[in-house]
């Protein structure tokens, strides 16, 4: 049997990881810029977070929720420590998709509206609603199409006033990423984000700040929404969750009221996952990686800036994008082949930089040298 072809692969097998590094098959050591997609949190086959999987699993890795977790409870308390939004509730589930897809239908149980606004360049997963909302025609199947989804310009405060003000008592709630990431690392101003929870709270509608990203400490803080200074009303997360065990998570404030049955999923908030996560949550604390992220980031975005050949370097904590021009096109690939270094991109000409948040200053020096080398080359071979 084949595999379904859906992933243009590059030619490389990764058999062995560890920190910010990843080895293949023939030994090569590459550098991990790109974290899997954002996902590599506090750095590959971390020793507490394997060691923390291992002991669950040998205890019970697996039973559905209709009896009690306390591993659940546990990891409750510690993402409300440490995200600082201790009056919240957790649900779990496994995905990124999963999480936004609870999140909205969540919040049109909450108050019984239809309609959600999202924004241009969004992308919010791959299942029904979640797809929906996302600004990727190419993505969304025929049945997945909706009349009750309204995408607006990110950022135009002028538009979302408009639209609130003429369809206010049906939109059930706005959905955002604060910084667009497949989008091209974009951020969204504090005054959108705080005119988004000020219209949310007029109209009764939900804020959902999609952390799957963003959040998680990548930003230098625990979500990055907050760095406008307004709350929303339900965080989604997932990726840096599980440090690249699959789990995902709505945290829900406390005005949202839950009922049985409403919410449900099989392996959401299963015993490894959470053992996972809260190895992913102690390490965070213990290794200050949300300090890590801010200092280590600014430093990487300072060096960047300086380089030349590169455009409109941008972002926070280490979730950094640039802009390649023309004759630089083939920057990702020569990084990834000549240098062996793995970074991200976003369509068109955007490269990605999502490294784990425990990556160190030399690790950032080694690869702003070997960027230097392969912009100069690139250079040279256009002027040859
Ligand atoms: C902002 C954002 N939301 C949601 C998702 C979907 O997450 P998943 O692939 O885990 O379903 C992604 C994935 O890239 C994302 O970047």
């Amino acid at each position: 049997m084949n595999l379904f072809d859906v992933y243009p692969l590059n030619n490389i097998t990764i058999t062995k990881a560890l920190g910010s590094y990843v080895w293949d098959d023939n030994g090569t050591k590459y550098l991990d810029m790109y974290g899997g997609h954002a996902v590599i949190s506090i750095g590959h086959t971390h020793p507490h977070w394997v060691k923390r999987i291992e002991e669950q699993l040998h205890k019970i890795a697996f039973y559905s929720n209709s009896i009690k977790i306390p591993v659940q409870q546990q990891l409750a308390e510690k993402l409300g420590n440490v995200s600082k939004k201790e009056d919240y509730q957790l649900f779990l589930c496994n995905s990124g998709a999963e999480a936004n897809e609870n999140a909205l239908k969540l919040a049109s149980f909450h108050n019984g509206k239809k309609k959600i606004i999202a924004f241009s360049k969004s992308f919010h997963g791959r299942t029904s609603l979640a797809v929906s909302v996302t600004d990727n025609p190419a993505i969304v199947a025929p049945v997945n199409e909706t009349d009750n989804v309204i995408f607006l310009p990110y950022n135009d405060e002028k538009a979302l006033e408009k639209c609130f003000s003429e369809q206010g008592n049906e939109i059930s709630s706005v959905i955002i990423e604060a910084i667009q990431g497949v989008g091209g690392i974009i951020e969204a101003t504090e005054s959108f984000l705080q005119k988004i929870r000020f219209l949310c709270d007029k109209y009764n509608a939900v804020y959902i700040a999609d952390s799957v990203q963003d959040g998680y400490g990548r930003s230098g803080q625990f979500f990055a929404h907050d760095y406008a200074g307004a709350d929303a009303d339900i965080y989604t997360m997932a990726k840096g969750m599980g440090n690249g065990f699959p789990v995902g998570g709505i945290l829900i404030a406390p005005r949202i009221k839950p009922k049985h049955g409403m919410l449900g999923t099989t392996f959401g908030g299963n015993h490894l996952a959470c053992a996972a996560a809260l190895a992913v949550l102690e390490v965070i604390e213990e290794e200050n990686l949300i300090e890590n992220t801010k200092k280590t980031g600014q430093y990487l975005l300072d060096r960047l800036s300086e380089t030349e050949g590169i455009e409109n370097v941008r972002g926070r904590g280490l979730m950094i994008g640039f802009d390649l021009p023309e004759n630089q096109k083939n920057l990702k690939k020569n990084l990834l082949y000549n240098q062996h270094i793995f970074t991200g991109e976003a369509k068109p000409n955007v490269i990605r930089l999502l490294p784990s948040l425990a990556i160190t200053k030399e690790q950032v020096d080694e690869f702003i040298d070997a960027l230097h080398i392969e912009i100069v080359s690139l250079q040279e071979l256009v002027t040859a």
